[in-house]
């Protein structure tokens, strides 16, 4: 399936990456990026030595949006370190970032391939696919699905007490993604809290013997201290990677096909992802929200395609 990540890397968006960059059954068409976890120069950085680390510097690497469209960036540091990738000690990138903007980048790709053959994964804000969406709305219907990490309806916030931080970082983005008409995957934190890097899963990170392996098992022990601290979590919280998962293996997950609307106005409640899981609404459902992972088998199937890098 061909593929285009947009990430703010982020060690758990740097795991997605080389999960895509592992699995056959994935041709990863570019990458780009978006100001997030960490400022827009740093999530390009960190793409292009994740891409170095998996021996793959031919990916290209597009920077996008420095800014969500209305609000002022909310980074978070206190997650994922200063660099954003804070862990490993990876070399400086050597290979270049694409010239090409990261929108412009996504709606010519989308226009030149086949109608539906194109799947998005947004795992950051989503500002740079609502920019294409608004700079050119004709690629809405060329795209196959977009399969995003963002929101929450029952674990509900880990930025604010309301919201997930890759939808409160840009949520008039988000609003335009929901209402776009494309189909949606959302795999929100209800399933991503359940994806958690234990010790045991860890150490097989590092018994692959292999650079990835270790890398990996040292970003995860990097960030695993904020949720281990402030929800006594069992270990890091692989949030990006169970895009990619999804679309190895759908059948590890389950969810519902529901409506989800995007809180944009409250001051209290910004970026909360207003979930209809119970149907109690007439609003038309818009989006596959997952609520459930076999952890087990999704760990089984990200070690074996880390092994393969
Ligand atoms: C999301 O926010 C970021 O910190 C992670 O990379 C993930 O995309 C989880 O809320
Ligand atoms: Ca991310």
């Amino acid at each position: 399936m061909k593929l285009i990540i947009d990430t703010d890397p982020g060690q758990d968006d740097a795991i997605a990456i080389l999960l895509a960059l592992g699995s056959p059954e994935i041709e990863l068409l570019g990458i780009t990026t978006v100001a997030g976890n960490v400022p827009l120069a740093l999530t390009s950085r960190n793409a292009r030595m994740i891409c170095e680390l998996a021996g793959r510097p031919d990916i290209p690497v597009f920077a996008g949006a420095d800014h969500p469209l209305v609000h002022t960036l909310v980074t978070a540091e206190h997650v994922h370190g200063k660099t954003g990738l804070d862990g490993p000690d990876l070399p400086e990138p050597t290979m270049p970032l694409q010239d090409q903007h990261a929108v412009d980048f996504i709606i010519e790709t989308l226009r030149a391939e086949p109608e539906h053959s194109i799947t998005l994964a947004p795992i950051g804000p989503l500002t740079n696919i609502a920019l294409a969406l608004r700079k050119a709305p004709d690629i809405a219907p060329r795209i196959k699905e977009i399969v995003l990490m963002g929101g929450a309806y029952f674990e509900v916030g880990n930025i604010t007490p309301a919201a997930e931080f890759n939808i409160y970082v840009d949520p008039e983005a988000a609003h335009i993604v929901f209402t776009s008409g494309v189909p949606l995957v959302v795999l929100p934190l209800d399933v991503t809290h359940k994806a958690l890097v234990t010790p045991e899963r860890n150490a097989a990170f590092r018994a692959l013997g292999t650079k990835v392996g270790q890398a990996v098992a040292q970003m995860t022990e990097f960030y695993e201290r904020y949720d281990k601290d402030k929800y006594g979590s069992a270990g890091a919280p692989l949030h990006d990677p169970c895009t990619i998962a999804w679309m190895l293996d759908p059948a590890l997950f389950s969810g519902r096909h529901i409506n989800v609307e995007i809180e944009c106005v409250s001051p209290l409640t910004r970026g909360m992802t207003v979930a209809d899981w119970w149907g109690v609404t007439d609003r038309a459902p818009n989006t596959l929200f997952i609520r459930d992972i076999d952890a087990d088998g999704f760990f089984a199937l990200l070690t074996d395609r880390l092994a393969r890098l």
